[in-house]
């Protein structure tokens, strides 16, 4: 209910569920005392059947007793858990507190599982047949939602089994990029470039480095704007990767290829994030999915 700007309809749902459970009390006093009329020998008159006739008796007495406990058992309720409007009851119980108790709980049980793995080096990690399960595992249910469940990703979402990095392709890149995410921001570009045309020249230049399709004119015209490209993606275009600036140079494309996308990308820039997991794996299950990753471009036999 935090989303709310004004407590109203906390009071409101507070109100509405005490006037219904104070309702059902003060009926059952009710009930207990006024008695039905009824015929001198103790029927409401009713026959049905020719014969069958409706007693007027009293509830029975534990009947009565179960109204009652259940009348104090939904208020001792509602005193210890979130149920009264907003009121958070005295136990503190949350679902979220419930899900995090309950996955500390589980990692516990795995630790003796990933302790393992604690003393190996990742490169036997990433052959080991039990860590690569636990891997695809992980990656299953964390990563291919992303990058896709070959690891091959698509547009927008980097292929991790090509040996191709933005951010490096070291075991400990590939580490720091798991637990801290990575930001990639390419600038819009046009005004340092030029009119639209000097920007469409620039994009055959940039096919060009990379033996693409492109016409040679254009991209001759079009060389001496890359200067202000230069300084995240290198003065050969081969990209830096402590900036997340992509090689240029190699056709692997995580935009697209084509003049349209490259003259998209210099007018618009692009921000690309991939989010950190140290919040949500442990540091074992980030390690174990690292060496994963890496093997993923460097296990000769898979
Ligand atoms: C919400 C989508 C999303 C999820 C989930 C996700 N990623 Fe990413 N990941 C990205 C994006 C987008 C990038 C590219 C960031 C950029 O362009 O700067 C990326 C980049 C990476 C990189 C760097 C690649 C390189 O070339 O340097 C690695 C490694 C990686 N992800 C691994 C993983 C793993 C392992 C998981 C599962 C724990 C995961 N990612 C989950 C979106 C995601
Ligand atoms: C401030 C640094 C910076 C500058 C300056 C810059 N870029 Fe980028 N560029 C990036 C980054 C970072 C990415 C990757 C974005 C991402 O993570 O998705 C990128 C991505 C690209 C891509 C997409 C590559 C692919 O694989 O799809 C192209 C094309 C590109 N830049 C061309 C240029 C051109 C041309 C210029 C000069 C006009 C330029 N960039 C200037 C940082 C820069």
């Amino acid at each position: 209910m935090s989303d709310f700007t004004s407590n109203f309809w906390s009071v409101f749902v507070t109100a509405l569920t005490l006037v219904g459970i104070i309702g059902c009390a003060v009926l059952l006093w009710m009930a207990g005392r006024k008695k039905v009329v009824s015929t001198a020998d103790n029927t409401t008159g009713h026959v049905w059947d020719e014969d069958l006739v409706e007693m007027n008796n009293p509830l029975p007495r534990w009947w009565v007793w179960m109204f009652v406990l259940t009348i104090i058992f939904g208020l001792g309720y509602l005193a210890a858990y979130p149920g009264l409007g907003s009121s958070a009851g005295k136990l503190g119980w949350t679902q979220k507190g419930e899900y995090e108790a309950e996955v500390a709980k589980a990692n516990k049980e795995l630790e003796p599982l990933y302790a393992r793995f604690a003393s190996m080096t990742p490169e036997a990690i990433a052959v080991d047949t039990q860590a690569k399960a636990i891997g695809e595992r992980l990656f299953m249910n964390n990563c291919a939602q992303c990058h896709g469940s070959d690891a091959r990703g698509s547009k927008g979402f980097p292929n991790l089994a090509d040996g191709d990095w933005l951010y490096g392709g070291t075991h400990d890149k590939i580490l720091e990029t798991l637990q801290k995410g990575r930001i990639g921001n390419m600038p819009p570009m046009a005004a340092a470039v030029g009119s639209p045309e000097d920007v469409r020249n620039l994009s055959h230049y940039v096919l060009s480095l990379s033996g693409s399709p492109h016409d040679s004119l254009r991209a001759s015209l079009g060389k001496s704007k890359f200067g202000a490209c230069a300084a995240c993606h290198g003065m050969d275009g081969k990209g830096n990767q402590a900036l997340g600036a992509p090689n240029l140079t190699d056709d692997i494309w995580l935009h697209g290829w084509g003049e349209a996308a490259i003259t998209a990308m210099i007018n618009n820039g692009k921000v690309n994030q991939m989010p950190a997991q140290a919040d949500k794996l442990t540091e074992a299950q980030i390690k174990v999915l690292a060496s994963y990753v890496w093997g993923l471009s460097n296990n000769k036999a898979q």
